[in-house]
């Protein structure tokens, strides 16, 4: 309950914005950092004072846990610019809900929601004007959460740092991917922490898409199971194709992050008239619907890539090639999520939470 949390927040504001420093007609993804950050230490059993401070270096001990032994965990949220003016939090409580189940898997705190809710509309509040207003734009925020013991030993962390970072982005792609369904290496297996949205799941992907990139891709498709041939998701997204017109997408077994735009994309599909299956799909079927012609599109899902073109499968010594041009379902999902993001189309689930 807010009356339980201490959300009289300690500011410290910057003393010249460094905004006009940004170009805003060539935003990437992931460089650019707005004026403060909103900090909170768990310590002593509790969550301590939040502060909103200038954005900056955190000190560390060279003995810190999170360094050593991976207790790290992190989001990623978007603000959008609503048509009719303001900002819009896209299902802010999801991420909230699955940055707790992350911290369970970790064995790390959990954090309440209010005092989570309430350091970031106070931090987005205090930078708002950081936010972008061109199409395909938006402000990023990154929340994250590490072990922050001095202490060398595997243990569970008695002390943490929260922390929420903004940053203004465009598109996190920027062309339809190619992607390469890897046979010797894995991300997740069932009973590890595929499902978690943990540092050491993206630390462990960077040597096979190096891998990937060398032979051409620009990304891997992970497999796992007894026979390494079920699809799991592809580098930061998680995947849909099309086939015979219908959308099929891997259904949740705990190996992949349990995407937010995910299941967003499921519902929005459905309320557009597709017809959506979660089931087990090996790359095999895939390949073999591929040289069948009837696979038709393939598309990755990600609150930073939302949806995204596939252009290319390839596994072993088969690719198949795919025509973004041609992702007319893609295409039509896409642009409806982002017009209820920006509140151009009807928001009828009420995932729009305005700042
Ligand atoms: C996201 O989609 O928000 C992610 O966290 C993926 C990536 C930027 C690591």
């Amino acid at each position: 309950m807010l009356s339980q949390i201490n959300s009289n927040f300690k500011v410290k504001q910057v003393e010249k914005s460094r905004i006009s420093e940004v170009n805003y007609e060539t935003l990437s993804f992931g460089k650019e950092f707005t004026d403060h950050m909103f900090v909170v230490k768990y310590e002593n059993g509790k969550w301590q004072q939040g502060e909103i401070l200038p954005y900056g270096n955190l000190s560390l001990s060279p003995a810190c846990s999170a360094l050593h032994y991976g207790q790290s965990i992190f989001e990623g949220m978007k603000a959008h610019r609503l048509a009719e003016g303001g900002l819009a939090l896209f299902r802010p409580y999801q991420n909230i809900a699955r940055f707790n189940h992350s911290a369970k898997r970790m064995s790390m705190p959990e954090i309440p929601s209010e005092l989570f809710m309430e350091g970031l509309k106070q931090l987005i509040a205090l930078d708002e004007n950081w936010a972008p207003d061109r199409e395909g734009c938006s402000l990023y925020i990154r929340p994250m959460l590490f072990g922050n013991d001095s202490f060398i030993g595997v243990r569970t962390s008695e002390s943490y740092v929260f922390v929420i970072i903004l940053c203004p982005v465009g598109a996190y792609y920027a062309e339809p991917v190619s992607v390469l369904a890897i046979e010797n290496y894995s991300r997740a297996e069932k009973g590890g922490v595929g499902h978690a949205k943990t540092a050491g799941n993206y630390a462990k992907t960077l040597m096979p898409v190096e891998l990937a990139k060398s032979q051409g891709f620009k990304d891997v498709m992970w497999l796992g199971g007894e026979n390494h041939n079920i699809i799991q998701e592809i580098g930061t997204m998680n995947v849909f194709f099309v086939v015979d017109g219908k959308l099929i997408t891997p259904e949740k077994d705990g190996t992949f992050l349990e995407g937010i735009t995910r299941e967003s994309v499921i519902q929005i599909a459905q309320d557009l008239g597709y017809e959506v299956t979660e089931r087990q799909i090996t790359i095999d079927e895939i390949i073999a619907f591929g040289k069948q012609n009837r696979l038709q599109e393939a598309f990755g899902t990600g609150t930073a890539a939302t949806v995204h073109h596939i252009s290319k499968i390839a596994y072993k010594n088969e690719i198949i090639d795919l025509n973004p041009e041609k992702h007319v379902i893609a295409n039509h999902i896409k642009k409806t999520l982002e017009s209820i993001k920006t509140g151009q189309y009807p928001d009828k689930h009420n995932w729009l939470v305005k700042i």
